[in-house]
């Protein structure tokens, strides 16, 4: 099945009800303690370089390409391809290097700036690496991998927790032209053997182990788990991060200090075409089956750049805190790649927000002089609930607020407005997905108004399209909801699905011909501002963790008592949505709470503890079609206590199952 049925319309989004919202400008207090001014003068600069990336797109995009990157071989054509041919390529003919990018020419102007902060899991236990050890870090990891065999265009399953080395191992493998793979350290050894068989990874990187709000993870023992079905993987490079004892497999695994040690302190770095992939990232889609999502090396490096440029307005000197974490696509880009490229401080972050106590982000901010932060509404939520007097900190630096990976509600915004930015920083709620590469709706800092609650206006180069999911039409004019798609092509838009070129075609470009479809419902209000309503698929985002319900239903399925499952998200107030899974067991099974919680660790075990249902319901039969589709739509409504908005019930197959179920649901509750 695909993603998104060529010609079928996905559901409807929600429709917001029309209400009155504040608009709020820069702050003036913001551009007084500027250490400049913004890259962009103001609303109509931005209106005028947009319109110039829309009109013009290879005159802009490749004058930004020779400002931001360095290239070996310049680049002849900028621009080739259609969205619905699913071909584009940018910058053909140019070469250039990511971590030369990243790191090298920072590092020849000045050794000693600071690359990465290292803020580890105990306060006061991390440390620094300027851009000139940074250079020696990854050059000699670079000739580790080198010498496992790793050559140009081979992939490299990284399963790091926030530590610098992640950063290190994804500038190595970019050095001598190795795609890397990583897998968010927080998945199962179950998810992380499927990504390392799909992307025919034979080298894995890891720790022995990692730590997290006071806690060890035991990562070694996990890739050990996952490795075991994975024949092909020949080395597997250890980091040491707390010293555990951990099992050894002598002629596979190494020591990452033992090795870096053997080598120089300079390699070259490898030129690459600018189509040469860069990297795969897993992401989930409406199958149960995960894409692994490409990126090339110079369009998704110039979107990095160009958002890191002018929606977070960085400037040389400044000191950028991304909390997401390195194995999703908001750490690759904010984490990694958009401050490096820009060659100011990154901050990399191994804690939780809630460890040792709720201050932990603003102590960061404060002790680091932290001037842009960026961060999902999931732990603002949280913070905002723990209560103000954890934010007693002063954070006098900041310039800039992001918001990322979910809708944030205006009562959160004006809190992190109010409280956190003390009304001297801008907010900025940045959408953009994994497919994206890089912010695509977003205010810029210093530029944009805003109103909370909506991502505001495009990116440069970025045509939004509302659609109407009924009709498959592109709805034009202001004060319209539908589904929201891209007209035109940009640098950092993912290239394929690894080994699936077919499912990236059905999945993003045969839904609607001559657009690229995002899987998310909008509106756009009377001044043209958007508003993420949130997805249309079955893709639920939990604490701004995307995932699949398929994917939960595919791993309920593998326990042996599990006839059929439905999995829903639901509305959560700390985690934005939850899942919820309905299961019908097989015949000679009870319904007992010790089953539902093996229900649970069945999905822990298959994807990783942050899919794990909230909520199980064990019910004799699923709502069907007569021809054997589940209603989930049925479910959610139930769910939502709206039993008496079911709407016709009566093409089910046995329309009594609904009033069982409602029995479950409320006998749970
Ligand atoms: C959602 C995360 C509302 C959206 C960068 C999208 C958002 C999915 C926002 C991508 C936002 C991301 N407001 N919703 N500012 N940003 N989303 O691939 O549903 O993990 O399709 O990338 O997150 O999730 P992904």
């Amino acid at each position: 099945m695909a993603d998104a049925a060529p010609n079928q319309p996905p559901k409807a989004p929600v429709v917001a009800e029309a209400h009155e919202v504040d608009t709020y400008h820069p702050p003036q207090k913001m551009l007084e303690k500027h250490p400049s001014k913004p890259h962009i003068s103001g609303i109509e600069e931005y209106q005028q370089l947009y319109k110039e990336s829309i009109t013009e797109p290879n005159k802009f995009w490749g004058r930004l390409a020779r400002e931001l990157l360095t290239w070996s071989k310049d680049f002849q054509t900028v621009h080739s391809g259609t969205l619905e041919g699913g071909d584009n390529a940018w910058f053909l003919e140019g070469e250039l290097n990511a971590s030369y990018n990243c790191v090298d020419r920072h590092a020849f102007k000045d050794p000693n700036k600071v690359a990465i902060i290292y803020e580890a899991d105990e306060p006061n236990e991390g440390r620094t690496v300027t851009y000139g050890e940074l250079l020696r870090e990854v050059s000699k990891t670079a000739y580790v991998l080198k010498q496992m065999g790793v050559r140009k265009g081979d992939t490299v399953a990284i399963y790091l927790p926030m530590i610098p080395e992640a950063l290190v191992a994804f500038l190595a493998c970019s050095r001598i032209g190795a795609v890397h793979s990583v897998v968010f350290a927080g998945f199962s050894a179950d998810s992380l053997r499927d990504r390392v068989i799909d992307a025919q990874s034979k080298v894995v990187i890891t720790t022995d182990e990692g730590k997290r709000g006071g806690k060890l993870i035991g990562t070694k023992k996990i890739v050990d788990d996952a490795l075991k079905q994975c024949p092909d993987v020949s080395h597997v490079l250890v980091y040491k991060r707390t010293g555990a004892d951990v099992p050894w497999t002598k002629g596979r695994d190494y020591w990452w200090h033992e090795e870096v040690d053997k080598w120089p302190s300079y390699i070259a770095p490898e030129p690459v075409n600018s189509e040469d992939p860069l990297f795969l990232l897993y992401t989930s889609g409406s199958t149960g089956k995960p894409k692994g999502v490409l990126h090339t090396t110079a369009g998704y490096l110039l979107g990095a750049a160009a958002t890191g440029k002018y929606v977070f307005d960085i400037h040389d000197g400044d000191r950028y805190f991304c909390g997401g974490d390195v194995g999703w696509i908001t750490g690759h880009t904010y984490v990694v790649y958009a401050p490096l490229l820009l060659g100011v401080s990154t901050v990399v972050f191994e804690g939780t927000p809630a460890y040792p106590n709720f201050s932990r982000y603003w102590d960061i901010i404060d002790k680091h002089k932290v001037t842009q932060f960026y961060v999902a509404p999931t732990a603002l939520r949280l913070l905002k609930r723990a209560g103000n007097q954890h934010v007693r900190n002063e954070m006098k630096h900041l310039r800039v607020l992001g918001s990322v990976g979910e809708p944030i509600a205006a009562e959160v915004w004006k809190w992190y407005f109010e409280i956190v930015g003390k009304e001297e920083a801008q907010i900025i709620d940045t959408y953009w997905q994994t497919e994206t590469g890089s912010n695509v709706i977003t205010p810029l800092a210093g530029v944009t108004p805003t109103k909370p609650g909506s991502a505001s206006l495009p990116f440069f180069g970025i045509e939004p399209a509302i659609i109407d999911p009924v009709s498959g039409e592109e709805i034009h004019g202001n004060d319209v909801e539908g589904v929201l798609a891209f007209k035109q092509a940009w640098p950092s838009m993912t290239r394929t699905v690894w080994g699936a070129h077919k499912r990236y075609m059905d999945t993003y470009f045969n839904v609607y011909k001559g657009y690229y479809f995002t899987g998310d419902g909008a509106g756009r209000d009377h001044e043209g501002f958007y508003w993420i309503r949130g997805r249309v698929d079955d893709v639920v985002n939990v604490s701004g963790h995307r995932l699949s319900t398929a994917e939960i239903e595919a791993a309920l399925i593998e326990h042996s008592a599990v006839a059929e499952s439905a999995v829903v998200g639901v509305a959560d107030e700390l985690t934005g949505q939850a899942v919820n899974a309905f299961v019908a067991i097989k015949e000679g099974n009870d319904a007992t709470d010790a089953l539902r919680k093996e229900f649970v660790l069945q999905v822990r075990k298959s994807i990783g503890p942050f899919a794990a249902p909230k909520a199980v319901f064990i019910v004799p039969d699923l709502p069907k079609t007569r021809s054997g589709k589940i209603m989930r739509r049925i479910l959610r409504k139930i769910l939502a206590g709206e039993e008496d908005q079911l709407g016709d019930t009566s093409t089910l197959s046995d329309p009594s199952v609904v009033d069982k179920i409602i029995a479950v649901v409320h006998d749970a509750r």
